[in-house]
């Protein structure tokens, strides 16, 4: 039977909050004192530890990625299904060779152009991955974070870190250190905070290991981006954009409702005049019902708008500037108890489509045409 003192102290272990370190100066180089604390965590995730860390694109969520039990923790964190696989996160292009198969010269090439950056790629596994950490899949997917306190954990922590976004299941992934905590403290041992992320949302993935090149998940680099650099016309994985047809996205986490609020999301789409004047209608319905309304829209229209909570980004054809606020506006709704959440659409640009794609997500794959 469990001691008392053995139980008492595992309780304490599991409200113990989860320690922080603030890197000094997130738009500048690496201090030394950062180097030394980053370096004390990549121990903690050398010896099974999790630990959350910045990197372009969203927080991640790190564990050592050819440790079993480690991916077993992050799964168990997020309470994530263990079929979805995590992305292997390294920070030098010789490392790829261990737990690769091969790498295809297409591969090189576009680390060659985006690494480090918001690409991750799906290659062979080795048999150096364990099937935890891929969730199954003899692929692995693999990025190189454009982040120096990511970089700089990489290598402490031995050169592979499994990371997937640092929120609960199902949540929007976190753009701060403090929507981390929000879901994972007391989850994990450590977080580096190191301010907000530049991009937002998460890293474009594109599949070199299945019978025809695709982007599995749209993000910052595009497909135009991408067909530039292969010569070849690179498309979307067309299950994304046909929500409703029944193939299944190739890859597992596009399958999952995602990105999602308390609220229902209802993404308008159509031309800007028309998809304000559908949402005002909208608005007013909700008021009727007695339903807490929400709007995130162009900074434009954002005064013209009668929710309860609005929140804008930038201009209707500025989606980095979208991206950029996206997660954190759909954060705000929750904290606001929003009950039904309008959403324009902001897919004008190349990058539009990621941001359309994320926000289907959050919706539940359905949306208004204007
Ligand atoms: O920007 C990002 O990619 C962030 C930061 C932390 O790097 N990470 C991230 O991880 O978004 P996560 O776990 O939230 O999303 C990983 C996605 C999932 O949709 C998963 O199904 C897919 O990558 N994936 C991972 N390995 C795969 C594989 N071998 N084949 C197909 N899809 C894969
Ligand atoms: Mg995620």
């Amino acid at each position: 039977m469990e001691s008392s003192q053995a139980l008492y102290l595992r309780t304490v272990k599991d409200i113990v909050d989860t320690q922080v370190y603030k890197i000094e100066n997130p738009e500048g180089p690496l201090t030394e004192h950062d180097k030394e604390k980053i370096g004390e965590f990549g121990l903690i995730i050398k010896r099974g530890g999790l630990v959350a860390f910045p990197t372009e694109t969203v927080y991640g969520l790190g564990g050592d990625a050819l440790n079993a039990s480690s991916s077993e923790k992050i799964y168990a964190a997020k309470g994530r299904p263990s079929d979805n696989p995590l992305i292997v996160h390294i920070c030098d292009m010789k490392d790829l060779e261990r737990i690769t198969e091969d790498i295809p010269e297409d591969a090189v090439k576009l680390a060659e152009r985006f690494w480090p950056g918001p690409l991750t790629m799906i290659l062979r596994a080795s048999s150096a991955v364990p099937r935890r950490t891929t969730g199954g899949l003899d692929t692995v997917a693999v990025r190189m974070p454009d982040n120096p306190s990511a970089l700089e954990l990489i290598r402490a922590a031995g050169g592979y870190i499994a990371a997937p976004s640092a929120n609960l299941s199902g949540k929007p992934s976190p753009t701060t250190a403090v929507y981390v905590l929000e879901d994972m403290n007391g989850r994990i041992d450590a977080v580096i905070d190191g301010g907000e992320n530049d991009i937002g949302i998460e890293s474009t993935i594109i599949d070199l290991a299945g019978d025809k090149i695709q982007v599995l998940r749209p993000g910052y680099i595009t497909n135009k981006m991408l067909s530039d650099v292969l010569g070849i016309r690179v498309e979307t994985d067309p299950a994304l954009l046909d929500p409703g047809c029944s193939k299944r996205p190739k890859a597992p986490g596009m399958r999952y409702r995602h990105y999602a609020p308390k609220g229902e999301v209802i993404p308008v789409r159509g031309t800007p005049e028309k998809v304000y004047e559908h949402i005002c209608q909208g608005l007013e319905n909700a008021r009727k019902s007695g339903l807490r309304s929400g709007v995130i829209c162009s900074a434009d229209n954002a005064s013209r708008y009668e929710a309860d909570i609005v929140r804008h980004a930038g201009s209707l054809d500025d989606a980095e500037a979208a991206a950029h606020v996206f997660y954190t506006a759909l954060r705000d709704m929750d904290d606001e108890g929003a009950e039904i959440i309008y959403v324009e659409n902001f897919t004008d640009l190349g990058f539009g489509e990621a941001l359309w794609n994320r926000l289907l997500k959050s919706a539940g794959s359905k949306w208004e045409e204007a």
